[in-house]
């Protein structure tokens, strides 16, 4: 699944995550694509009630695209710079979904993890490693490609210019569901 942290809907970032999740497919997988700025997902307010109930109290869209994370075997966290950092979106998803995976004993163990980042100009590998470090910290697994997750783009639809960049998120993709069939013991 790709989640894509961009509240432009249509823009780079769904463009790319779109492309990564075709090049998933051609390799046999169901895909599946939550756009953020469809949903509501409202930061943690730091509660800490997750640890005793294993659940989250705020109530919005947050636990239908928790409960897809879980049934997932690879998740791409896609997102857009904004001032040399992932948008608020992601990071609400990433503060409260890593919580409650916690909370769970660790749910997204041995899952495999994807980032995707689109800059118009800089911030791109701080905000890949916001996205990473996430799955790092979860326990997941992330393969490489044939560059860094990033592509370049201003005004929707830029991004389609940058060939190497499509590539790159094309690539990883492909990587992600030959890692998830090595894990699963599948060929
Ligand atoms: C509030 C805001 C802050 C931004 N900050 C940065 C930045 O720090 N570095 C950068 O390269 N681009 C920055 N951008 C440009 C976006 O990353 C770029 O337009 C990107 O293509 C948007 O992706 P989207 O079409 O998926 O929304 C910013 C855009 C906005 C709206």
């Amino acid at each position: 699944m790709a989640i894509v942290g961009s509240p432009r809907i249509g823009g780079n970032t769904e463009i790319l995550a779109s492309e990564a999740l075709k090049a998933a497919a051609e390799e046999g997988v169901e895909t599946e694509m939550v756009r953020l700025a469809e949903k509501e997902v409202k930061p943690c307010d730091a509660c800490l009630s997750c640890r005793v109930t294993r659940d989250c109290r705020i109530r919005d869209d947050f636990q239908g695209i928790f409960d897809r994370m879980v049934e997932a075997d690879g998740i791409i966290l896609a997102t857009p710079v904004y001032f040399g950092s992932a948008t608020p979106q992601i990071m609400a998803l990433i503060d409260r979904a890593g919580y409650l995976s916690m909370a769970r004993g660790r749910v997204f163990e041995n899952k495999v993890g994807g980032g995707i980042v689109v800059a118009r100009r800089a911030g791109q590998n701080f905000t890949l490693a916001q996205l990473i470090f996430f799955f790092l910290h979860q326990g997941m697994i992330v393969p490489g490609s044939t560059y860094w997750t990033i592509a370049f783009g201003r005004e929707k639809g830029d991004v389609v210019k940058d060939v190497e960049g499509v590539n790159t998120v094309r690539n990883m993709a492909k990587k992600m569901v030959w890692l998830i069939r090595k894990i699963k013991g599948i060929d």
